[in-house]
């Protein structure tokens, strides 16, 4: 029999932005629905990825004076690092840059053109270069960008809009006939208020004369594609063709899932670009809350930035894992601290679960030679344990239709109660002292390692390793993945005459005093784990020189580049620099800059650059970096 497929996607992340606990909330909460349905036996496809196209990308690679491709292939390994690191079981990894992706963004883009659900107009707003978007004059908040309150332009210019206003009705009556459509029930109110007001055509290019890096109009190459219209599209592009899609059998998606400010990209404009094409709107699309630190925004500036290599470094992925998704309910905002993770571990996982475990393997040991035995008298104090293993199993399987990862471990840890309550009340101690208690003994110990393996299934999707570490020390073989949910449909899976391992404690405690210490370290970033604080020693390795300009000219064929013959007093090197927007190549002959004189060459354009320039860069205007008095050429600088 065909097995049943499921479809899962994250946003795909912006790849200039370091990975912080807000990217890995989205991504861990996919994969444990994944990892779940996996075990329920669906064929599951679990799709993350970058997003990698346009202004903030070409800025930054402009920058660092290298290629925006360059700087992509770069950064975006970040994101599938820290992936490996947090154990997402993605099926896949998609690049907007990839061909793959581009040739299916291209396609739609003619197929609507043609139909003529894209067309051309003139086009008059406000924009805002940092966030890419046109705003009209009553969006505005205090004549500034109402997303990031900078300063906006108005532009005018002629760009092509996709038809999307003409579906506004049609996308009304589907979230309202849909309750699934968009959850929380709250964020779907808030698509409908945004949908009381009159639906406008989207503006989906940009004139390539003010943003190259991005995927060219098939129609008309003198424009690239509005990065939100590529990347949305990621979510099919992985399948193939139009047609490949439809017979894929993974459209349309079980959930997208979405942090809560991209909602209106993905509820609106995504929903309305598949209609046009022809596919179904996912058939939900969740979007959660954002995390906070301390009430605050991380930032870089502010310095709050919660890094999940950090994370796990001190505490381990899983207890990461599970914090993130125990700690507040999945829809909602929550606040992160170290304390309150501290305290979760050190409580549920330490002294619930991981206790559980601990004395069960060890009296497994002492009372049955390490040997799980085979059930014998029955008790009416077994009763109470195998009807919650049932009434967790079942409720666990309904909350997964809703997302609630706080409920869903609220109720596993009910079973986890209900068999600390189970050993305490049955006292495997006394039943030890008599012939009789040492028949009851075998059903009690059989049925609190039963009980273990079941919550190891529950829990696997959320903590991976720890499950598996914990089944080994049941004495259990086969994979937490081959057992399956299947496994869980009748009581006494585990099988008798197992042999179980030395019991390891599966989340060590963090005292006090350590946590003090962790807590001092995580406040006080050291220089390794702050990537904008570099030692003395590192800096020494830049060596930094005075060169004259000898001669400077236009790359032909780019708009920003110079390519530049410096004379660093021991050598002349040739040197390209994205200054043409500031400079006049006549104008830079004969001054004294600052070159880095061993960085590695690297081909810009086709054209070897063997060094780099020093300029400072505010708002797409550059400055070269110099001396006021004429310092001599291949001087040091330090
Ligand atoms: N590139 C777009 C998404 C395109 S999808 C077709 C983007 N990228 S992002 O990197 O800025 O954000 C990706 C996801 O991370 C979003 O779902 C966003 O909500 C989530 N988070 C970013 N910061 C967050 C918190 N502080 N807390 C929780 N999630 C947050 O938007």
């Amino acid at each position: 029999m065909p097995q049943d497929k499921f479809y899962i996607t994250t946003p795909i992340y912006y790849v200039n932005d370091v990975p912080h606990i807000g990217h890995a909330y989205t991504t861990i909460a996919a994969d444990v629905v994944a990892r779940y349905k996996r075990l329920e036996g669906y064929e599951v496809f679990f799709l993350t990825g970058t997003d990698e196209h346009g202004q903030k990308v070409q800025q930054a690679a402009n920058d660092l004076s290298v290629s925006p491709k360059e700087h992509v292939d770069k950064l975006h390994q970040r994101f599938k690092e820290l992936w490996v690191r947090l154990n997402i079981s993605n099926s896949d990894f998609i690049r907007t840059t990839e061909e793959r992706h581009k040739k299916l963004v291209r396609n739609i883009l003619q197929e609507l053109h043609s139909k003529d659900e894209i067309y051309r107009d003139s086009y008059e707003g406000w924009y805002c270069t940092p966030c890419e978007r046109f705003w009209t004059e009553k969006d505005l908040a205090q004549g500034n960008c109402p997303e990031c309150q900078r300063k906006v332009e108005k532009i005018k210019e002629h760009n092509y809009f996709f038809r999307m206003g003409k579906y506004q009705e049609w996308l009304i009556d589907r979230i309202k006939n849909d309750p699934h459509f968009i959850l929380p029930a709250s964020r779907r109110n808030e698509v409908l208020g945004f949908l009381d007001k009159p639906l406008e055509d989207l503006c989906i290019s940009r004139p390539k004369s003010r943003l190259p890096w991005g995927i060219p109009l098939p129609f008309d190459e003198e424009y690239v594609t509005y990065v939100w219209f590529d990347a949305l599209i990621n979510y099919i592009s992985i399948h193939g063709s139009l047609d490949d899609i439809k017979a894929s059998g993974f459209w349309p998606a079980d959930h997208n899932m979405v942090g809560k400010d991209i909602l209106t990209t993905h509820a609106v404009y995504w929903s309305t670009m598949l209609k046009a094409i022809g596919l179904e709107p996912p058939k939900n699309i969740f979007a959660h809350g954002w995390w906070t630190v301390n009430g605050q925004k991380m930032s870089k500036s502010l310095q709050n930035v919660v890094e999940p290599n950090q994370l796990i470094d001190k505490f381990g992925v899983d207890v990461i894992r599970y914090f993130l998704l125990r700690e507040v309910p999945f829809g909602l905002d929550g606040d992160f601290s170290h304390k309150a993770l501290i305290g979760r571990l050190n409580s549920d996982l330490a002294n619930n679960l991981g206790n559980l475990l601990n004395r069960t393997v060890n009296m497994m040991k002492k009372y049955c030679g390490g040997i799980i035995p085979t059930p014998a008298t029955a008790g009416p104090e077994d009763e109470p344990l195998t009807t919650k293993a049932g009434e967790v199993i079942a409720e666990v399987r309904k909350l997964y239709g809703e997302l609630a990862y706080n409920k869903i471990l609220q109720k596993i840890w009910e079973l986890v109660d209900t068999t600390n309550q189970y050993i305490d009340k049955t006292g495997p101690w006394n039943l030890a002292k008599t012939d009789e208690g040492k028949e009851r003994l075998k059903t009690v110990m059989y049925n609190s390692a039963e009980s273990l393996r079941v919550l190891g299934v529950l829990l696997n999707p959320f903590m991976p390793t720890s499950t598996e570490s914990l089944m080994k020390q049941l004495g259990v073989e086969t994979s937490i993945e081959e057992q399956g949910m299947e496994s869980l449909s009748k009581w006494g899976g585990l099988q008798a005459g197992s042999q179980t391992q030395k019991a390891k404690q599966l989340f060590p405690r963090i005292e006090d005093k350590q946590a003090e210490k962790i807590l001092a370290e995580l406040a006080a970033p050291k220089e390794d784990n702050i990537d904008s604080q570099i030692t003395i020693d590192e800096f020494m390795k830049v060596e930094l020189k005075t060169g004259k300009i000898l001669e400077a000219e236009k790359v032909k064929k780019s708009k920003k580049l110079i390519q530049l013959k410096v004379d660093i007093g021991t050598e002349t090197r040739q040197v390209l620099a994205g200054i043409a927007e500031s400079y006049k190549p006549e104008d830079l002959v004969g001054r004294t800059v600052i070159i880095v004189a061993n960085l590695k060459p690297a081909k810009l354009m086709g054209i070897e650059s063997q060094g780099m320039v020093l300029a400072a860069s505010n708002d797409g205007k550059i400055l070269l970096a110099g001396f006021d008095q004429e310092p001599g050429q291949g001087i040091q600088v330090r």
